[in-house]
């Protein structure tokens, strides 16, 4: 399970060349020991870490081991010791304590360790909140161990003094010039190049935002249909085309992943009318502080705006 949830590092990256080297001088020069890895789904979070931890600096840093945990597998502290103590290849014996055995070995490594928690939004928003911070926060207090999270919202996890790379609401999404690279890449050589291309391809990426999971899937049609027919499917039917495979899953289908954020922060009701409004809004609302309770006159204003800011689907 753990093994087949972990990504293997992504061959096409383009345009986090500074965000990496941010990353690995923050771990590595400055000796600082969190790093948070935030933003919106499909941003490019995962593909950061992975990325990150795989730098020469940082694998000859924690020679004591870089450990990636998939979080999106564990629901509570229990099942992210287990996950940890799989992960660190630790056995436990029947009548001893999982969370003993787990701290016996980071409190006795010799060198630094690296625990990468990829997407921590799930264990924590699933409930058990107190129970996976206390974990965390644990964790964090061994000197030898540095620790990095991604995460969909704007905050990192817990009171742990997190260092952010990118801006205030996470990584941002690609420049034109490296998303065009990127589309290229996943294309292959089913792209036919001519002047007219490379503007449609342009304007595409415009229309796409430069999210890098919608380019990566939009590539994939262009495999199959012609890139004219492409912007066409994408102005009909918007993110239900930016799919892959039979299984929609977070990599494979935009909806899906938009979906996942919905439930993972229990986003229902008015909050989620609020978020339908604001999807059609080219510009979303600004000044919404002073604009959201004209925009809704007369109504009582009980949605969560901050539930939709806290799962980066509005920034
Ligand atoms: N810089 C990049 N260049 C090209 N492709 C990228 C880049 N970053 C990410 N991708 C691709 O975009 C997709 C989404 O990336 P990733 O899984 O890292 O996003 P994420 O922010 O972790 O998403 P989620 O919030 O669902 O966990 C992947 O298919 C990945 O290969
Ligand atoms: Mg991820």
């Amino acid at each position: 399970m753990i093994e087949s949830a972990t990504p293997t590092v992504p061959i096409v990256f383009k345009g986090r060349e500074d965000l990496v080297e941010q990353g690995v001088n923050i771990l590595c020069q400055q000796t600082l020991r969190f790093l948070a890895i935030l933003g919106a789904g499909g941003m490019g979070k995962t593909s950061l870490a992975l990325h990150i931890m795989v730098s020469a600096f940082v694998k000859d840093k924690f020679a004591g081991g870089c450990y990636f945990i998939p979080c999106e597998l564990f629901e509570d502290a229990e099942s992210l010791v287990q996950g940890l103590l799989h992960v660190m290849e630790l056995s436990v014996q029947e009548n001893q304590s999982k969370q003993k055995i787990l701290f016996n070995h980071i409190q006795t490594a010799h060198c630094d360790l690296l625990i990468v928690f990829d997407n921590f939004e799930t264990p924590w928003n699933h409930g058990d909140r107190i129970g996976v911070q206390n974990l965390l926060e644990k964790i964090a207090k061994h000197e030898k161990v540095s620790l990095i999270v991604t995460m969909r919202g704007p905050d990192g996890p817990g009171d742990i003094s997190w260092e952010r790379l990118g801006n205030q609401s996470g990584i941002p999404t690609l420049l034109p010039v490296p998303a065009k690279e990127a589309f290229k890449a996943f294309a292959g050589n089913k792209l036919q190049s001519s002047d007219d291309s490379e503007s449609q391809i342009d304007s595409l990426l415009h229309q796409l935002e430069y999210v890098p999971l919608a380019i990566r899937l939009s590539a994939q049609h262009v495999k199959r249909v012609q890139l004219k027919a492409l912007t066409r499917m994408w102005e009909k039917g918007k993110t239900s085309i930016l799919t892959e495979g039979p299984m929609p899953g977070r990599l494979t289908s935009v909806s899906f992943s938009i979906d996942l954020s919905i439930q993972i922060f229990r986003i229902e009701g008015r909050t989620l009318e609020l978020l339908a409004v604001i999807s059609f809004l080219p510009d979303g609302i600004p000044f919404w502080i002073e604009n959201l309770p004209q925009m809704f006159q007369g109504e009582e204003l009980n949605f969560n705006v901050s539930t939709l800011l806290e799962s980066s689907l509005i920034y």
